[in-house]
């Protein structure tokens, strides 16, 4: 690979699902295959990078040369991401964190003979909010630390996008509409508008996600050579 311009730089890389568990045989999850995040992941590594990769479950095969740390749930993604986050120049979270969760996970597998015992027609299930990972990783930044989020959206783009670039206090927002066909969940292509802090947009057309996992690399190395 002939960019080496992340050489010495630690990098920390979330991607995939996570799964909240409803009891012990059933969870919430979402569609998320790990594809854009293994792809800056190992792209990261290419370019010279030192990375970590924190990624919920997927079929894919680990990159070769990252330090990879299976987790499941959004708390423990959220604890690797925050046990690993002080040594990162940058952090990429590309990964589709749940954000709700069943408030109480049943101890035993739910039967449907306890609904018909209660003779209940609904299984009803509390969900709470997650904790957002990025928000946190934002506030316990160190200087000079680059965060990158991304927005996964199914409406107006760039309004949502700026706004959740606002609220997250990251540098970078990739944003991606997720009911195009070709792009977001799943597949092996994506298109997304990047959104910088420092007022900077770029619009990366529908193309492979190794492809707009270079553009987003191509902005961190940027400001990390600053
Ligand atoms: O894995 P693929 O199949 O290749 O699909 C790629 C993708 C669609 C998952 C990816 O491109 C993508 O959009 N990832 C982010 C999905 C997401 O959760 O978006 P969001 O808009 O809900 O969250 C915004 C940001 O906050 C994300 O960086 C997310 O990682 C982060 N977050 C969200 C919730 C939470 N509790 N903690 C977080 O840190």
């Amino acid at each position: 690979y002939p960019v080496k311009d992340l050489r010495g730089r630690r990098i920390l890389v979330t991607s995939g699902p996570t799964r909240e568990p409803l009891d012990p045989v059933r969870f919430l999850s979402n569609r998320s295959s790990g594809k854009m995040g293994h792809a800056i992941a190992r792209l990261a590594r290419w370019r010279g990078a030192d990375v970590v990769l924190v990624t919920g479950p997927t079929a894919l095969e680990p990159p070769f040369g990252v330090e990879t740390v299976r987790v499941e749930t959004g708390e423990q993604m959220r604890q690797a991401c925050l046990d690993r986050a002080g040594e990162a120049d940058a952090v990429v979270m590309a990964a589709a964190v749940a954000d709700f969760r069943p408030r109480s996970p049943a101890p035993t597998k739910i039967k449907k003979d306890d609904l018909v015992a209660h003779s209940a027609p609904l299984l009803t299930v509390a969900l709470e909010p997650t904790p957002d990972i990025l928000q946190e990783l934002a506030r316990r930044r160190r200087p000079g630390q680059i965060l990158v989020g991304f927005a996964a959206e199914t409406g107006d783009l760039e309004a949502l996008a700026r706004r959740k670039l606002a609220a997250k206090g990251v540098d970078l927002i990739v944003a991606n509409d997720v009911t195009r066909p070709g792009a977001g969940f799943e597949s092996d292509t994506n298109a997304a508008l990047l959104l910088g802090a420092d007022g900077t947009r770029v619009d990366v057309p529908l193309v492979t996600k190794e492809a707009l996992a270079e553009r987003i690399l191509e902005w961190v190395a940027a400001r990390l050579g600053r």
